[in-house]
């Protein structure tokens, strides 16, 4: 693995830990750092030793304060929808990563921020965190997902008033409405992410692997699409070593093991 100018990333125990690392701008996301991110997750798809991953953000005070507005500022039309498409593009990669990615929320969570804690499976929100799409102040809607991603986390209403709104959220309301999954203490943070990331790794990793496709398929087609697809993978799971073991365990009373075969 190379060496980030705007990314540290470590390995412990099977987790990768990705912290952008901009904490002089609160770690907005300029291209350079966005490129980054989407040659890291290229390089991870072939690394079959990083098992989940967690996504933070460096210093204290901030996970992602937005796009780059510095950046964007002089962005014609054209450069701008080249610019959306081009975050969306790594967005969806991080979404469609073939393992769970866990975002763990430190400090802002704005704009493109917000949009990146919600192309991850799971977000685990530090007390400090807040969350929110304050593009409209800018003049400009999100444009790396959220009016997309948001509405299908939280349903159509709150998505609407805070996208029209701008306003910031706390960690509390963010759980309120389904954005969060957990809160913790700011010291806790990592630690719940990992612990989260461990569980998970007990778990079958085909089996994983395969609910969270079943997932993301689903919310995009007709009910009757999406449990047919379930079924194929379903189905599926019967010819993997992981789908014995995980029932013979059980009949045996004991713990399985998987190998992810
Ligand atoms: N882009 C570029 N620089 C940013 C930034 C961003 N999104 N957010 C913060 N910074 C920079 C600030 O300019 C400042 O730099 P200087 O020290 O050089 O002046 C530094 O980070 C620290 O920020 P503040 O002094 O503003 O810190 P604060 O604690 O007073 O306020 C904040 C924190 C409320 C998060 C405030 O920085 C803020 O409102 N940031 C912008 C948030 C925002 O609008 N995000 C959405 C961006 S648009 C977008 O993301 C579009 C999309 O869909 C892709």
């Amino acid at each position: 693995m190379r060496d980030y100018a705007n990314l540290l990333f470590e390995v412990a125990s099977g987790v990768g830990i990705i912290t952008i690392n901009r904490p002089k701008a609160l770690n907005a996301l300029n291209y350079d750092t966005l490129q980054e991110l989407n040659e890291l997750f290229d390089q991870l798809a072939e690394d079959q030793t990083v098992k989940t991953v967690i996504i933070t953000g460096g210093g204290e005070k901030s996970f992602v304060a937005g796009a780059d507005i510095t950046a964007m500022l002089p962005m014609s039309a054209v450069e701008g929808r080249k610019w959306a498409k081009f975050a969306q593009a790594v967005f969806n990669k991080i979404e469609n990563f073939p393992r769970p990615v866990i975002a763990a929320i430190n400090g802002f969570a704005l704009g493109g921020g917000c949009e990146l804690a919600m192309a991850c499976d799971i977000r685990i929100a530090s007390e400090k965190a807040k969350f929110g799409q304050p593009e409209v102040s800018l003049g400009i809607p999100p444009g790396f997902g959220g009016t997309q991603r948001l509405p299908r986390l939280v349903g159509k209403g709150r998505a609407k008033e805070l996208l029209f709104t701008g306003d910031m959220i706390d960690a509390a309301e963010a759980y309120r409405i389904g954005l969060a999954n957990q809160v913790t203490a700011p010291e806790d943070l990592l630690n719940a992410a990992k612990t989260m990331a461990q569980k998970i790794m007990t778990r079958g990793p085909v089996a994983v692997e395969l609910c969270k496709a079943a997932v993301n398929e689903g919310l995009d087609v007709d009910l009757e699409s999406g449990v047919a697809f379930e079924a194929e993978v379903f189905g599926l799971c019967f010819a993997t070593a992981d789908q014995k073991e995980g029932m013979a365990a059980f009949v045996e009373k004991r713990k399985a093991v998987f190998t992810g075969k």
